[in-house]
C-alpha cells in the first residue's frame, strides 16, 4: 500500500539535486508604471534582454508595465521590502524619503535635455541618488522622459487666469501643489493608473505630463486642450533593492550594472525620440486642440512662479539648485 512506501523516513532526492544556479534563475522582478511601449517600458525590455543574455540565463527578469503588478506607492514600498527588486519612479515620488529631489520640479529650471543630462553628472545629484541606501536602495541610472505640458478640459490654458478655479492631477509634493496654488488652481495628488478615471470622471479637470505620458495613456479621449509651456521635467530614477544587489556575485553585479548602462543609452535615445513622435502623433490624431505658447506668454507663467524657488529653496538645499542652475548655463 502507499503507507508503506517511505516507512516513516523522508523520501531521498539525492539522485534529483542539482546545484540550484542550474534549475533556478535568479529572478528579477522589475515593475513600472507607464504602457510597455514608453522610454521607461522599451528600456526596461532592453534590460531584461540584456542581462538575460550577458549571465546565459542565469538570471531572469520580469518586467510588469502598467502598475500590473504595483502601483506608484507600492512600488516603492515593496522595493524596499525587497519583494520586486528594481524599480524606475518618476523622480518626484521619492519625495518621501528625500525632499530634495523636488528640484525636478520647479519651474521652468532647464532650458533643455542637454542642461538636465547635465545636472545628473553634478556631485550633488550623485548625492541625491545615493541618498536612497538608508531605504535599502540603489541608484542605478537616471532615465529622461521629457518636458511637462499642461492638459484640462475645460478652457485653453493660455494665461495664469485661464488656470483659476480648475483643479489638476498631480505626482506628489509640496512644489506641485505650490506650483498650482499659485496659479490660482487646487490640486490632488493621483496614482498614475488612476489618472485616466480621475480626468474622465471629472474628479480633476487638468493635469501636466509628457507628450509621450500623455499620448500612451490616451489623455486625448478625456481632455480637449493642451498646452505647450515645458514648464517642469518628468526623469526617473532606477533603483535596485540594496540587499538583492549585494547578495550577487560579484560577476552578476557586473552584469547588471553593464545592462543598466546599456539599457540607458538606449532609454536616452526613445526618450528624444519618443517625445517628438507623440507630439506628432496627438496632431495628427485631432482631437486635442494643441497650443503653443510664445515666449512672452511663457514669461507671464515663469515671473508669477519665481517665488516657488525661495519657498522651497531651504527644502531643496541651495546646493542642489545652484547644480542645476549651472548646467543650464
Ligand atoms: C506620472 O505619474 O505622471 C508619471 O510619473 C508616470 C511615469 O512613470 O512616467
Amino acid at each position: 500500500s502507499l503507507t508503506a512506501v517511505g516507512c516513516g523516513t523522508k523520501p531521498s532526492a539525492t539522485t534529483t539535486d542539482k546545484p540550484a544556479a542550474e534549475v533556478a534563475p535568479i529572478v528579477v522582478k522589475f515593475s513600472h508604471v507607464v504602457t510597455a511601449d514608453t522610454p521607461k517600458g522599451k528600456a526596461a525590455d532592453k534590460f531584461k534582454e540584456l542581462l538575460e543574455q550577458k549571465t546565459a540565463g542565469k538570471m531572469k527578469v520580469e518586467v510588469y508595465p502598467s502598475s500590473q503588478l504595483y502601483g506608484d506607492k507600492e512600488e516603492l514600498e515593496q522595493a524596499q521590502a525587497g519583494n520586486v527588486q528594481i524599480i524606475a519612479p518618476s523622480i518626484t515620488k521619492l519625495v518621501g524619503l528625500n525632499p530634495k529631489i523636488q528640484y525636478v520640479d520647479l519651474p521652468f529650471l532647464f532650458p533643455d535635455n542637454k542642461a538636465v543630462y547635465k545636472f545628473w553628472e553634478s556631485e550633488a545629484n550623485k548625492k541625491l541618488m545615493n541618498s536612497f541606501d538608508k531605504f535599502s536602495l540603489k541608484g542605478l541610472a537616471m532615465w529622461p522622459n521629457g518636458f511637462k505640458q499642461f492638459t484640462d478640459n475645460k478652457r485653453p490654458l493660455l494665461t495664469p487666469e485661464d488656470f483659476k478655479g480648475l483643479k489638476f492631477r498631480t505626482q506628489a509634493g509640496k512644489v506641485l501643489e505650490a506650483q498650482f496654488k499659485g496659479l490660482g488652481a487646487g490640486s490632488a495628488t493621483i496614482a498614475f493608473g488612476e489618472t485616466y478615471a480621475a480626468l474622465q470622471q471629472g474628479t480633476v479637470d487638468g493635469q501636466e505630463n509628457t507628450f509621450n505620458n500623455i499620448d500612451t495613456q490616451k489623455y486625448q479621449e478625456v481632455q480637449k486642450y493642451l498646452s505647450v509651456t515645458n514648464h517642469g521635467r518628468l526623469d526617473y530614477i532606477v533603483l535596485i533593492n540594496n540587499t538583492f544587489f549585494n547578495g550577487l556575485t560579484p560577476d552578476l553585479q557586473k552584469a547588471v550594472l553593464e545592462s543598466m548602462a546599456e539599457a540607458t543609452k538606449f532609454e536616452i535615445e526613445q526618450a528624444e525620440l519618443l517625445d517628438k513622435a507623440s507630439l506628432e502623433n496627438l496632431k495628427k490624431g485631432g482631437k486635442m486642440q494643441i497650443t503653443e505658447l510664445t515666449p512672452e506668454q511663457l514669461g507671464v507663467f515663469q515671473k508669477l512662479m519665481e517665488p516657488i524657488y525661495a519657498e522651497f529653496e531651504s527644502m531643496i538645499s541651495k546646493e542642489v539648485i545652484d547644480a542645476a542652475k549651472n548646467a543650464s548655463k
